[in-house]
């Protein structure tokens, strides 16, 4: 009965539905998707149907990474589900009290695919960046995004979460990231601390915490952040933070830094206390509209390049038996891209440009894939 199921969803959306989304720019289709979720989330019977078609594509398969118990090994990764943007918090507030869906998603995602990280959110809320901030590149099944982390900041988000905890998931991630622009370590920790607490202190306790050390369209400089001495400041800030209210910290990092940065970022994650590494974020590149303004790429191009850091964090793992284990991300698309990551050393796996090209189950197409050896 899956494998039937998986079939014709497939065949249906490679063949028909993708090619009609991709008539509208990546902008337009990533803007109606939100809207999408956003009516989605407001419908009680919407979401028993989209949680009984998880039931029906996804074979169990619960593990445990991370110090998290996961109903499947394939999280969506932060990005998607990461709320709308605001000027102000007195703004956002108003638009929480008001009723309003700030984070569109956070109800039906989780239903449809499992384990889902929400975020990036920051201390403020942000507007992003303006203009054109999402591209596709077909021929490589990459995507590309300046979205510029864009959010309603964590004090809104815990708000909302908090309004509608008797319907959030069993199992979801939060994503913190530090605010672009504050470049003093003592403030970075501040901030941190401050962005863990407005969740705990509103009682949302999620699944795992990450901690996004590798945001790289903003103008700023995510590499500063993944040195060791500040690495290991952050990491310990969030932690204190975090405190007795035991929910396991994963740090995410981007790709292409130097072999020996990825051995030493391990090594403080074993060493502070953080349950698994998230590897990667993405590549920082030109702008398509603009080579002077830097836009992250995901999917098919960024794949060789997160696959490498993960080769090399789990070298170093085994090695020194380190207590941190390794999720990857970077062009999971299939179940061949997969099964690499899988035999390189990551535990579980994350994803996002899948969504675009084999659509809303991309992960149970990939997980059966892999079960059964095709791509
Ligand atoms: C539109 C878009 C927005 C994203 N926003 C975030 C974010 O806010 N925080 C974050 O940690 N990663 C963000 N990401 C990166 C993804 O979580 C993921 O690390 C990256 O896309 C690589 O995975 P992929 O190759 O499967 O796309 C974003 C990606 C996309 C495409």
């Amino acid at each position: 009965m899956r494998a039937i199921f998986l079939a014709v969803y497939r065949f249906a959306y490679t063949n028909i539905i993708r090619r009609l989304i991709f008539r509208s720019s990546a902008q337009e289709t990533h803007q109606q998707m939100l809207r999408l979720l956003a009516s989605l989330d407001r419908s009680p019977l919407f979401n028993s149907l989209l949680a009984a078609a998880r039931r029906l594509v996804f074979p169990p398969h619960e593990c445990s990474v991370g110090g998290v118990r996961l109903t499947n090994p394939l999280i969506l990764a932060a990005g998607l589900v990461k709320g709308e943007g605001f000027e102000t918090e007195e703004q956002a507030a108003a638009a929480v009290a008001r009723g309003e869906n700030i984070i569109p998603g956070w109800r039906a995602m989780p239903r449809l695919v499992g384990p889902v990280e929400f975020g990036s959110f920051t201390r403020h809320p942000r507007l992003g960046n303006p203009g054109v901030i999402v591209w596709r590149d077909e021929t490589t099944h990459s995507t590309q995004n300046r979205i510029g982390l864009r959010n309603p900041g964590v004090k809104a988000a815990a708000v909302f979460l908090a309004r509608h905890r008797h319907n959030l998931p069993a199992c979801f991630g939060i994503n913190i990231a530090v605010s672009p622009g504050i470049t003093e370590p003592d403030r970075q920790e501040i901030e941190i601390a401050e962005s863990f607490r407005a969740f705990l202190d509103q009682n949302i306790r999620p699944s795992w915490f990450t901690l996004n050390l590798s945001c790289p369209n903003t103008e700023d400089d995510p590499g500063s952040r993944q040195t060791e001495e500040q690495t290991r400041r952050l990491c310990r800030a969030a932690l204190d933070a975090i405190g007795t209210d035991n929910v396991p910290l994963w740090v995410k990092i981007s790709p292409e830094l130097a072999p020996e940065q990825y051995r030493v970022l391990i090594r403080v994650f074993h060493e502070t206390g953080v349950q698994a590494v998230i590897a990667t974020n993405t590549l920082p590149r030109p702008a398509p509209n603009d080579p002077a303004l830097t836009a992250g790429v995901g999917g098919g191009k960024l794949h060789a390049a997160a696959l490498e850091a993960v080769c090399i964090l789990a070298r170093e793992k085994t090695l020194n038996n380190y207590a941190v284990d390794i999720i990857g991300c970077g062009g999971i698309l299939d179940g061949c891209s997969y099964r690499q990551f899988r035999e390189t050393g990551a535990d579980a796996a994350q994803y996002w440009s899948a969504l675009v090209y084999r659509g809303p189950l991309a992960a149970a197409l990939i997980e059966s894939e892999l079960q059964h050896g095709n791509t």
